[in-house]
C-alpha cells in the first residue's frame, strides 16, 4: 500500500476525530473586527499553531503584527520536490443578528450532516482540510510527498491590513512553486469546481454634512438641504437605469472576457432556481449585456452596504439631521486598482454633491482582483484530485467574493494559486446559521491528500522526462 493510500485510509477511519477537532476550533469566537475578542483571536492562533505542530510542521511560530498574529510553519521533506504554500484564515466575521441563529454561533451543532457555527465554512472548516491532510501522512508514519509552507492569517475578514508587510518581510523564506487556498465554494453538492478568478474590493465610507448640528425640521425644514436626501440623491446617481456604474473611467481598466472564457462560463451549470430562492429576485438585476454568471464573476459592481442618518429609534422624532453616512463597496475585476476605483468614486461623488452640503469619502480597505493562469499544470493535479474525491470532474469558475491574498501572492511571490473550494453556495457565509457540509469536509481532506500526491507524481514525471 502506498503512503498516499494509507493516508487516505487513515483519513477515512479518523473522521470522527477530525470533526471533533474542527468543533474545538469553531468554538473559539475569533472575531477579528471586534477588539473585545482579541484574546479569542490569540487563542485561535495558538490552537491552529498547535494543530500545525501536531500535524508534523516544524518551526511553527506565531508572528506578531500590528494587530492579529500570523501563524507560520513548514514541512520540508525533499529539496527536489515542489513546494506548496498553503494559506487559510482563522478569524471570523461577527455574528449579528445573533437572534436569527437556530443554535448559538459558537456552540457548534451538527444537523443533517452539516456543522453549524460561525467560521464552519469561512474559513476554519476549509483550512482544517489542509491540516488534517497533513496530519494523515504523519499518522501513517510518513511525510507528505511535497514541501509545504503554511500561512494562517487572523485578519482576513478585516481586509488583511498587516499581511502585505508580513509577506514582504518574509519573502526570503516563502519560496514555492504554487499556492493553494480553500476559501471559496463548489458549484453544488457533488459538483466540485476550481475557482480561477476572484473579484477585488474597494470599500469606502461617505459622509455628507449639512448644518453644524441637528436642526428642528419644523423650524428649518424646507429652507435648507437635508444631508440624508443629498446622500440618497448621490447614491441614486451612481447607477444608470441599466444597472451600470456611472463613475467616469470606472470600466476603463476592465479586461474583457475572451470568447473562449464566455463559452466556458456559459457551460457552467448555474442553478438559477437556487439563485432566485436565495435572492427573492428570480430574474436577477444588472447590466443586460452580461449573463448572471458573468455579472457575478467577471464584472465590477458598486453596492451600498449600509446607510444611516437622523432618527432611527422607535417612533417619530422631528429632526433635520446634520449628517448622513453610507458604506459603499465596489467589487473589482482585472485590471482595476482598488485605490484608483476609490479615488474615481470620491471625485465623482464631489461632482454629485448638491449645493448646501459637503461630502467626504474615506477609504476603509481594499484588495486587488485576481486571475490565475488557467494553463498552470497544477490545475490538472487539482482537477484529478477533486475527481478522485468527489467522483466528478470540476468546472473552472469565476467567483464574486474577494480573497486579496491571491493577488498578493502573485505580485510579491510570483505565485499562481489553486483555489480548491469546499464551501457551498448556501453555506450562509457572514450570515446567521453559517454551516459546512461534513461530506465536503471529509472529501476536502481526501482531495488535499490526492492533490499533494498528484503534484509529487507530476514533478517526478517531469524530472524523469528530463533525465
Ligand atoms: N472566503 C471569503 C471570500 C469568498 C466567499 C470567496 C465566497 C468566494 C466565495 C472571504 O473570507 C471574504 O469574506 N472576503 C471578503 C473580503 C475581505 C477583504 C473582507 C469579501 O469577499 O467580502
Ligand atoms: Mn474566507
Ligand atoms: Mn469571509
Amino acid at each position: 500500500m502506498s503512503l498516499a493510500t494509507a493516508a487516505l485510509a487513515h483519513a477515512r477511519a479518523d473522521r470522527d476525530a477530525a470533526l471533533a477537532r474542527l468543533v474545538e476550533l469553531v468554538s473559539i469566537p475569533s472575531i477579528s473586527t471586534d477588539p473585545a475578542h482579541a484574546p479569542d483571536i490569540r487563542r485561535a492562533a495558538e490552537w491552529v499553531a498547535g494543530r500545525l505542530r501536531d500535524a508534523g510542521a516544524a518551526g511553527v511560530r506565531i508572528d506578531e503584527t500590528a494587530r492579529h498574529p500570523v501563524v507560520y510553519g513548514e514541512v520540508l521533506v525533499d529539496a527536489a520536490a515542489p513546494t506548496v504554500l498553503v494559506y487559510g484564515h482563522y478569524d471570523v466575521q461577527p455574528v449579528d443578528p445573533v437572534e436569527l441563529w437556530d443554535t448559538p454561533p459558537f456552540t457548534p451543532t451538527v444537523r443533517d450532516g452539516r456543522l453549524y457555527a460561525r467560521g464552519a465554512c469561512d474559513d476554519k472548516g476549509q483550512l482544517m482540510t489542509h491540516l488534517e491532510a497533513l496530519a494523515a501522512w504523519r499518522a501513517v508514519g510518513g511525510k507528505p510527498p511535497v514541501n509545504l509552507k503554511v500561512i494562517l492569517e487572523g485578519e482576513e475578514e478585516i481586509g488583511s491590513p498587516n499581511l502585505d508587510a508580513w509577506v514582504r518581510a518574509h519573502k526570503g523564506e516563502l519560496g514555492a512553486e504554487l499556492a493553494v487556498i480553500s476559501d471559496t465554494a463548489m458549484l453544488a453538492p457533488g459538483q466540485p469546481s476550481i475557482c480561477y478568478g476572484l473579484r477585488g474590493l474597494a470599500y469606502v465610507e461617505i459622509e455628507v454634512t449639512g448644518a453644524p448640528g441637528d436642526l428642528h425640521s419644523g423650524v428649518y425644514g424646507g429652507a435648507v438641504k437635508n444631508p440624508a436626501s443629498a446622500l440618497a440623491q448621490i447614491i441614486a446617481a451612481l447607477h444608470d437605469d441599466q444597472g451600470r456604474v456611472t463613475i467616469p473611467g470606472f470600466y476603463d481598466a476592465v479586461v474583457g472576457l475572451t470568447d473562449a472564457e464566455r463559452a466556458d462560463l456559459a457551460a457552467v451549470p448555474f442553478d438559477l432556481g437556487a439563485f432566485g430562492q436565495a435572492t427573492g429576485q428570480a430574474g436577477g438585476w444588472g447590466d443586460p449585456a452580461y449573463s448572471i454568471v458573468e455579472r457575478l464573476g467577471a464584472r465590477p459592481t458598486l453596492d451600498v452596504n449600509g446607510i444611516w442618518s437622523g432618527w432611527t429609534g422607535p417612533g417619530a422624532k422631528t429632526v433635520l439631521p446634520a449628517k448622513a453616512h453610507a458604506k459603499v463597496s465596489m467589487r473589482l475585476v482585472p485590471d482595476q486598482s482598488p485605490h484608483e476605483a476609490a479615488a474615481q468614486l470620491a471625485a465623482h461623488v464631489q461632482t454629485l454633491a448638491p449645493a448646501g452640503v459637503s461630502v467626504a469619502v474615506r477609504e476603509l480597505h481594499g484588495g486587488w482582483p485576481a486571475r490565475v493562469d488557467r494553463g498552470m499544470p497544477a490545475l490538472n493535479a487539482a482537477a484529478a484530485a477533486l475527481e478522485s474525491a468527489f467522483g466528478r470532474a470540476p468546472h473552472l469558475t469565476l467567483e464574486g467574493g474577494s480573497v486579496p491574498v491571491v493577488a498578493l501572492f502573485k505580485q510579491e511571490l510570483g505565485l499562481d494559486t489553486v483555489m480548491l473550494g469546499f464551501g457551498l453556495p448556501d453555506d450562509n457565509l457572514h450570515a446567521p446559521n453559517e454551516k459546512f457540509s461534513l461530506d465536503n469536509y471529509f472529501r476536502g481532506i481526501e482531495t488535499n491528500i490526492h492533490f499533494l500526491a498528484n503534484l509529487a507524481a507530476a514533478a517526478q514525471g517531469a524530472a524523469g522526462g528530463r533525465a
